[in-house]
């Protein structure tokens, strides 16, 4: 039974059924290799997807999880990216747009490494995949050990994040930038507005997309959005999808009209990316000392990397962090989203700041505990709040998930206990949809999302009332141990 008015999810309910219908989902979009996020809307393999998706799927089996991690390291290119899609050959051409032959990855990111022989698209998600790779092992470290799963994944990690840090610092401050708002996921967060708005849209009859066919258009971004990413992706890989540290990316560049590169109009520091990366660096550190190396060096760049963090992107008089426009003026982006609350996530985090994310959680513009029944993914009191679409206000299930470890590791247990209870009656009800609501948990985009059902089976998983205290890196490790049974 499920008590809606205190959002304490009863764990005396049939939770087999919770428990198997999630299982239901992951089994109904694994492909063999690796699972898609929707079978409608999204029918190959994205990037943050399959992390999020192996967090939940290590709970079914830990090979599978594996599997899904490995299925998407195939598929990273010489210079290290992770590609953003990988694409399921025997999916048609019209299924989803921007399809293989928009990216053409094998010839137009020769220079960067592309493979040869599977086609993925050219930019790059959020880095979940240490952090996953680390639990994926952690649930099953016998079976990790006998495949070999880390001593195999750790040198693409490495390099992914190598990427990351040498070739997208285009900031020049040692925090990561993002060239595109697919890479960072929160695809038409309205903090993408003002930099998104020097970008001239690619006319509407150049393009069909597909997503429409399946979703409903208010639940979707605008036309003149998908003009904009058009655009963006079609310049960056005309550039050859060279990045603006990139030794030969001057030379690869096309030049525009207006005399300036095409390449490199947008770059944007993200706080929800940089914290992820340094989630990630935490748990590379973690996977290094399995691995018999001592991981100090990892611990310390994390740490480096969380005090950049705080210096761009933190406002203390807002009590959040801001997106930083790197090529608008180098200024923070006056837009609450969600985005600026990830960073809760580190348990190494400033007890003050911690403090303050909290506080911002709880007030009125996210509504935590009180107005809305799940995290908005953007300011309730925000101009552009639309509670239905896509990331300009619905509440999505993976965030939902990084805020309750966060809320955890910070010692607000209760709170952690109330958002995972209300998370998984939510994804009971929405029958695990891609993203609700935030004030009614009604079901927006598409039904039976991967992501959901993982994270669901994870939060399943979890004992409330179990608190983890921030000790520093190893609290990763501790919040893994405590939070999961068996
Ligand atoms: N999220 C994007 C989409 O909606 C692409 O990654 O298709």
């Amino acid at each position: 039974m499920v008590h809606s008015g205190s959002h304490v999810y009863d764990p005396a309910r049939p939770s087999g059924s919770l428990h198997v219908r999630a299982a239901q989902v992951l089994e109904d979009n694994w492909t063999g290799t690796s699972t898609v996020p929707s079978r409608s809307l999204y029918p190959h393999q994205w990037s943050w997807d399959s992390a999020f998706i192996a967090i939940g799927l290590r709970h079914l089996s830990p090979l599978r999880a594996q599997t899904e991690l490995e299925t998407l390291l195939d598929a990273q290119w010489g210079d290290g990216r992770i590609p953003h899609i990988v694409f399921n050959p025997s999916v048609p051409l019209d299924a989803y747009f921007p399809s293989p032959d928009f990216w053409r990855s094998s010839t137009a990111g020769r220079a960067a490494g592309a493979p040869r022989t599977v086609q993925t698209s050219g930019i790059v998600q959020p880095p979940v995949h240490a952090l996953a790779a680390w639990l994926v092992h952690r649930s099953d470290p016998g079976l990790s050990r006998a495949r070999g799963f880390l001593t195999r994944v750790y040198p693409r990690l490495a390099a992914w994040h190598r990427y990351l840090l040498h070739r997208r610092d285009l900031g020049g401050g040692g925090l990561a930038s993002v060239v595109h708002p697919w890479e960072q996921g929160m695809d038409n967060s309205p903090t993408w507005d003002a930099p998104l708005s020097r970008i001239t849209p690619a006319p509407a009859r150049s393009f069909r997309r597909a997503d429409l066919a399946h979703g409903a258009p208010e639940d979707r971004p605008t036309d003149l959005d998908y003009g904009r990413y058009v655009q963006l992706a079609t310049d960056y890989r005309d550039g050859g999808y060279a990045d603006g540290t990139d030794e030969g990316a001057a030379r690869r560049a096309p030049v525009d009209g207006g005399g300036g590169r095409r390449a490199g109009r947008f770059a944007v520091e993200d706080p929800a990316f940089n914290a992820l990366l340094i989630a990630s660096e935490h748990a590379l550190a973690r996977i290094a000392r399995e691995l018999g190396a001592t991981g100090t060096a990892r611990h310390a760049r994390a740490e480096r990397l969380t005090v950049a963090l705080i210096d761009r992107l933190w406002d203390p008089a807002e009590g959040m962090f801001f997106c930083r426009d790197v090529r608008g003026g180098d200024t923070l982006v006056p837009e609450r989203s969600i985005s600026g609350l990830i960073p809760l996530l580190l348990p190494t985090l400033p007890r003050d700041i911690a403090a303050a994310l909290v506080r911002t959680l709880r007030g009125p513009h996210f509504g935590l505990g009180g107005v809305t029944r799940l995290v908005p993914s953007y300011d309730l009191l925000g101009e552009a709040f639309d509670p239905h679409r896509y990331w300009r206000g619905p509440a999505w299930f993976n965030t939902g998930w990084l805020l309750e470890r966060g809320l955890r590791a910070h010692g607000e247990q209760r709170e952690a206990d109330a958002l995972r209870g209300t998370l998984l009656e939510i994804a009971d009800t929405s029958d695990f949809a891609e993203y609700v609501d935030p004030y009614t948990g009604e079901a927006c985009g598409a039904l039976g999302f991967g992501w959901t059902a993982a994270l669901t089976l994870d939060l399943l998983q979890r004992r409330p009332g179990h608190g983890v205290s921030p000790v520093g890196a190893d609290a990763f490790d501790k919040s893994d141990k405590g939070g999961d049974r068996g």
